[in-house]
């Protein structure tokens, strides 16, 4: 295995600015499937969201190379992949929504086998709501929960002052995975994401120009949030998408697509505009998962 973590520190990320004071952080990897960091600067502190699961030095990059400013942490959801690398960061604030903080405490008590090393670390976060607000200086990080399709534990982030909306796996650009947990954990289906977009566009309310994911590409224009929309309209109107769910970023990594609660003949992708979504094709109206 490839050990790029003893490679220089300024060599193990390339930082592309994507707005001002605002990083997209790509870490060196041989699979594209890693999220990304993103970086994003106040007055007085810079965020990062999501540490990710990286085997590398982000912290001595991101002090050696993007920014002096005192750091916090700021998490999109539970899942590893975006928080495994908190741990790095324990002596910063750390902020993620209260389902995020009860998903890791459990993973830490009774270690998931699957989820090894998920929840490295002692840290206790700082809890956010919808609406609560994370001031950077100058610079502010709304909160606005997403009612859990990929994760229960989902927030999403509008930074206000450059119009950066912080997704998290609500949405990319490769495909959003419709997950939650399974039939009897989550009410997760195409209705509800439906929904969740709307109330999300209702509450961006055009202050938004870009939407930058961890996955997949970041930054997306604010116009494929329409488009998503329009997806998920087509899947309720009963156009039923392909059933080679793969892309380059799913189905051909050891993640698989055998997704919780899932059963693999009932997986769909559906393609609109740019824009994916991997979803079961038995959890597609609120009265499907009641
Ligand atoms: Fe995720």
């Amino acid at each position: 295995m490839t050990d790029f973590k003893s490679m220089p520190v300024n060599k193990q990320f390339m930082r592309i600015l994507i707005k001002p004071d605002t990083w997209l952080l790509n870490g060196i990897s041989l699979d594209n499937a890693a999220p990304h960091p993103h970086v994003v600067e106040g007055d007085k502190y810079a965020a990062i969201i999501d540490t990710t699961d990286l085997d590398l030095e982000l912290r001595k990059y991101i002090e050696e190379c993007v920014t002096q400013k005192p750091l916090i942490v700021v998490s999109s959801h539970s899942h590893g992949d975006h928080t495994a690398n908190n741990y790095m960061f324990e002596d910063c604030p750390i902020y993620m929504s209260e389902v995020a903080w009860e998903e890791i405490k459990q993973n830490r008590e009774n270690p998931n086998p699957r989820m090894t090393g998920w929840a490295k670390g002692t840290y206790t976060p700082i809890t956010v709501k919808d609406g609560d607000i994370i001031d950077l200086g100058g610079r502010q990080l709304e909160c606005i929960k997403f009612c859990g399709c990929h994760s229960p534990s989902s927030m999403v982030y509008l930074d206000t002052k450059y119009g950066c909306l912080f997704t998290g796996d609500e949405f990319e650009g490769g495909q959003v995975l419709i997950m939650g947990g399974g039939p009897g954990k989550s009410n997760n289906c195409i209705e509800l994401y439906r929904d969740n977009l709307l109330d999300l566009k209702r509450r961006v309310d055009g202050r938004a120009t870009i939407i930058c994911p961890p996955h997949n590409g970041s930054a997306i224009d604010i116009l494929l949030l329409d488009y998503m929309i329009e997806n998920c309209e087509r899947i309720l109107a009963g156009h039923e998408g392909m059933k080679d769910v793969r892309s380059m970023t799913f189905g051909l990594n050891p993640h698989g697509y055998n997704i919780d609660g899932f059963v693999n003949d009932d997986i769909r992708r559906s393609e609109w505009m740019g824009t994916s979504i991997v979803y079961s094709k038995s959890r597609i109206f609120y009265r499907d998962v009641q």
